[in-house]
């Protein structure tokens, strides 16, 4: 069933994922105050829908993801302005990040800046060939502030980061499947089934598995290791407090496909 609630972003769920996509194209998608929110509301919805398992984000047209942040409107800000445009952003990338269910980035042209930082707060990146990547911030004489100067070096390495970012350079699509930015790229034209297949091999698990993998791997990462090693022995014993566990542990063991519910 579609939705169409908002005026940059088109909210759809098809087979048990919500696509989001980001639709300004006179502007490749660039984020403006009000794109970004309709971005984290579609979020909040999907994450509301009992329909959706997964989310999919995504640009409209085959040129651009999304081309940054506006810089029009970024031109105009003060320091404190763009100070809270900057924590805004994180809030917004923050609440895709910490989304109970799995986000995938289906990068299908131009992420750059604020695109790329969007792109890097799904949990996974799929990327048509013609995508390109990158943290031009610097050649406007500015710095990442989406979370690019953080979220980069913590999925590609300090310097593979640091180059980008000091560089202002543009990657290909199968450039940043070697820097590890992107985890699969697949041609143009099958960037949609691919993402959809994908989409659903993980609408298939378990949800709460999901969502505690999620946890556990994202307020993990961020922690000491002894003490993420204890979170995620607490998230394993919890799994075991689910139906899902003893219907997927059943069901193997009966060597049937398993029927879960997300209890
Ligand atoms: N903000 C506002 N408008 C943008 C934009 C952006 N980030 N990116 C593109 N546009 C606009 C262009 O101004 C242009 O508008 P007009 O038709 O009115 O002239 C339209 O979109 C089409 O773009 P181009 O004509 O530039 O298209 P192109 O094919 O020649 O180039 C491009 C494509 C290389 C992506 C180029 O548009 C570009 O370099 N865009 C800016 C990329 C960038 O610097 N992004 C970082 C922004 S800063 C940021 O994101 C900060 C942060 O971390 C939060």
């Amino acid at each position: 069933m579609a939705q169409d609630p908002f005026r940059y972003v088109l909210y759809e769920v098809r087979e048990r994922a919500a696509w989001i996509t980001v639709s300004r194209p006179e502007r490749l998608n660039a984020l403006d105050r009000q794109t970004v929110t309709e971005i984290a509301a579609a979020v909040d919805l999907a994450v509301a829908d009992d329909r959706v398992a997964v989310l999919v984000l995504t640009g409209a047209g085959e040129k651009a993801f999304v081309a940054g942040a506006d810089i029009a409107e970024m031109s105009a800000m003060s320091p404190a302005e763009a100070q809270e445009f900057s924590r805004f952003l994180h809030r917004a990338l923050d609440r895709i990040e910490r989304c109970p269910k799995p986000v995938v980035a289906a990068v299908n042209g131009f992420a750059l800046g604020g695109g790329c930082e969007l792109a890097m707060a799904c949990h996974v990146r799929i990327a048509s060939e013609t995508a390109r990547f990158g943290q031009p911030e610097v050649n406007l004489g500015l710095i990442p502030g989406a979370g690019g100067t953080q979220r980069l070096q913590r999925i590609v390495g300090r310097g593979r980061a640091l180059d980008l970012i000091l560089t202002g350079d543009m990657v290909s699509a199968p450039e940043a499947l070697t820097l590890g930015l992107v985890t699969r790229v697949v041609a143009p034209e099958a960037l949609a089934a691919e993402t959809a297949s994908l989409a659903s091999k993980i609408a298939a698990k378990g949800p709460r598995a999901l969502a505690l993998a999620l946890e556990a791997v994202l307020a993990g990462g961020e922690i000491a290791q002894e003490e993420a090693l204890r979170l995620e022995s607490s998230l394993f014993g919890l799994c075991f407090a689910s139906e899902d566990m003893r219907e997927g542990t059943r069901a193997f063991l009966e060597k049937r496909k398993p029927a879960f519910t997300g209890r």
